[in-house]
């Protein structure tokens, strides 16, 4: 009996030193990044990875050098890979891609475990590539990750080259993101009172002799009648709508009531208007076609745009149908004028019946031969397209860059900014007022879009309806906040809620972001004093979507006349944002960007989400001293009396929005 177990002991031995050195000699491979693809598990902010290709499609090239391995990704981007703990190192090359037009700052990273394992530093087009041979040695999960280095601009092409991980495992893409828990569309703004309340901005600006367009924007049950005190001679306002026209000779600031009524009672509001030199003196609000509509617009699809603000909307301060690309006809008149194409039968009677609903008219080309969206530009014929835009009508022009770089290469602030001011000149010459949009994210354009004449100025790339793009635009605008002030502003593109195209202008869907984040979308971009262009179809607004827009105290906030530069605090749980208003109180979002954006279990997905993240704010930062009246303005709702410092909540990528006042002023 003792030899069995002596023997069956030493069996055992045998074999487990046997497995001991099966495992010892588990077989190392090298595999490549880019062998595994283009996973749908990458997130980056603009475009895909690219196997073998920049981001752009072109060579992988840094500093001069091609090279034939690697994933083309884009700053910010997040590659995560589960090694298993089996992998044992990783080795390759990073750098910032050579064909980029507009390049900035970045930086790579590579994360095991939440530890950060490599950074490449900050890092420019130009320099050459940085070399790391990192080890994996029980590291279960590893990042690749680029990151923003705060310049604002957001084209770095990144490049991963060479990339070679040494294993005896597998190496799976697995998902940054959590599973969305799915929330319902809670709308958290009390039904507008039946009683008549006035939305106008406080301030209103228009330049001598040029026709005049506004009206009392009144909530409020119908039928409302209408009366303006005080308004400088040459406007007339029709009591029934309320729409006010003519024409001022004489500059100067007017102090005008204006009066709604109806069977619940009668609001009063006193407004400025400022005849003078400049105009959009509060940021533009309307709606732009392309997030939905792209280049199928129609007559049609703008006049249904056109009633739906002017039945829904234009109550709260909207009051811009601004037509985007795709109205164009392919060629000119045989005297140079440009056409509209099939889809817009008569220009001149379009913009008649916008005018009708009280609403102003946009138009949308570019200062090269064609468009982003290859129609007709404007290239040699500025003066004549302004004549036209001024016979047809137009309030507003976005002007997108897009194609002029064919005829300018070089991409100095100067060689941009040139074909800008050809535009506004010509502009300044037609007998209308028209904003100007300096279109297309030019990188810095906010230190040069005001001197070319520009009212606002798109400081980024086109957003789309991904809260890692949202808030990759949205939360580096403190970058340019100083160059916003009344009639020029920074423009971080439309609003992505609602019911948008997908790749603009097919497979309509609701708008990816869920309910927290379009919430916290209205609510920085208020902050941020940006111009609000809805990218929805307005013809088919749920409630929800509704409730997002015809929130006066919010709207109130992106209105404020003061139009003060937004500030940025960052904090653990995510950023706080906080702008002055110009009756002395604050506006102060706090926001739940993305603490867990990297998620290592996916198991921690329902956890993080339903979470709640706790933010604090001290009225010193604010500069405030005693008691503060602290408002909530998404639920219209008074939230108390507070001493020193105002605590909250806010739901996972959701917001707090607050208007904080100072008792004691
Ligand atoms: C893009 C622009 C978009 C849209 C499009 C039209 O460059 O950023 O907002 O206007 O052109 O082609």
């Amino acid at each position: 009996m003792k030899y069995i177990k002596i023997m069956i002991l030493a069996i055992l031995m045998i074999a487990s030193s046997v497995v001991m050195l099966f495992a010892k000699d588990k077989v190392l491979t090298q595999i490549r990044l880019d062998e595994l693809g283009a996973s749908p598990c990458y997130i980056q902010d603009w475009g895909s990875p690219q196997v073998n290709q920049s981001v752009l499609g072109t060579p992988l090239t840094v500093n001069g050098v091609v090279y034939k391995h690697g994933l083309g990704a884009h700053s910010i981007s997040r590659i995560l890979l589960d090694l298993n703990g089996e992998a044992k190192s990783v080795s390759g090359l990073a750098g910032a891609d050579d064909n980029n037009m507009y390049a900035g700052k970045l930086q790579f990273k590579i994360i095991g475990d939440r530890k950060l394992l490599w950074s490449s530093g900050v890092m420019r087009k130009g320099d050459a590539v940085r070399k790391f041979n990192v080890s994996l040695f029980g590291i279960k999960k590893v990042l690749f990750l680029v990151e923003e280095c705060g310049d604002g601009i957001m084209y770095d092409h990144a490049d991963w080259l060479d990339v070679s991980i040494v294993t005896s495992g597998k190496v799976v893409p697995i998902p940054v993101w959590p599973k969305s828990v799915i929330k319902n569309k809670y709308i958290l703004t009390p039904k507008a009172s039946e009683a008549p309340k006035i939305n106008n901005s406080l301030v209103y600006g228009e330049r001598p002799d040029k026709p005049f367009l506004w009206g009392i924007m009144a909530s409020g049950d119908r039928p409302m009648s209408f009366k303006a005190i005080g308004l400088p001679t040459g406007l007339s306002m029709d009591p029934s709508t309320g729409f006010i026209r003519g024409k001022v000779e004489q500059e100067g600031d007017y102090k005008v009531v204006l009066i709604a009524s109806n069977s619940k009672g009668t609001d009063k509001k006193e407004v400025l208007m400022k005849i003078g030199d400049k105009i959009a003196l509060t940021p533009p609000m309307g709606w732009n076609s392309w997030n939905c509509w792209g280049l199928t617009v129609d007559d049609q699809k703008v006049r249904e745009a056109a009633r739906m603000m002017h039945d829904k909307l234009y109550a709260y301060g909207w009051n811009y149908v601004n037509i985007d690309d795709g109205w164009e006809a392919a060629q000119r008149s045989s005297d140079g004028e440009i056409l509209s194409n099939e889809k817009f039968p008569n220009f001149k009677e379009l913009t008649d019946y916008i005018h009708s609903q009280g609403l102003k008219f946009g138009i949308y080309s570019s200062p090269g031969r064609t468009t982003c969206g290859g129609h007709l530009g404007s290239y040699q014929h500025e003066l004549a397209d302004a004549r036209t835009w001024e016979h047809w009508g137009v309030d507003y022009l976005k002007y997108d860059h897009c194609s002029y770089s064919e005829i300018q290469e070089n991409a100095e602030e100067k060689t941009i900014q040139a074909p800008y001011i050809v535009m506004r000149d010509a502009l300044n010459k037609v007998n209308r007022d028209i904003v100007f949009c300096v279109g297309y994210g030019a990188p810095d354009v906010w230190n040069w879009g005001k001197a070319a004449g520009g009212n606002q100025w798109r400081t980024t790339r086109d957003i789309t309806d991904e809260w890692n793009v949202v808030t990759a635009i949205g939360c580096f605008q403190d970058v340019c906040a100083s160059a916003t002030a009344p009639g020029s502003y920074n423009d971080p593109d439309m609003l992505v809620i609602g019911k948008l195209g997908k790749g603009w202008g097919s497979r309509m869907h609701d708008s990816y972001l869920t309910p927290d984040e379009q919430y916290s979308h209205i609510s920085l971009w208020s902050l941020l004093s940006a111009p609000m262009l809805i990218g929805c179809d307005l013809g088919d607004m749920d409630d929800f979507t509704l409730n997002l827009l015809t929130n006066s105290e919010v709207i109130a906030i992106d209105q404020d006349p003061l139009v003060s530069p937004a500030h940025k605090i960052l904090t653990k749980e995510g950023q706080i944002w906080y702008k002055k208003l110009y009756d002395g109180s604050y506006a102060v979002g706090f926001f739940n960007v993305d603490p867990y954006f990297v998620l290592w279990n996916q198991e921690e997905a329902q956890k993080v989400q339903e979470a709640q993240y706790r933010f604090a704010i001290d009225m010193k930062i604010l500069g405030l001293q005693g008691k503060v009246k602290v408002r909530d303005l998404w639920r219209q709702k008074d939230l108390g009396i507070y001493d020193s410092v105002f605590r909250t909540q806010v739901p996972y990528h959701g917001v707090t929005f607050v208007k904080i006042t100072p008792l004691n002023k």
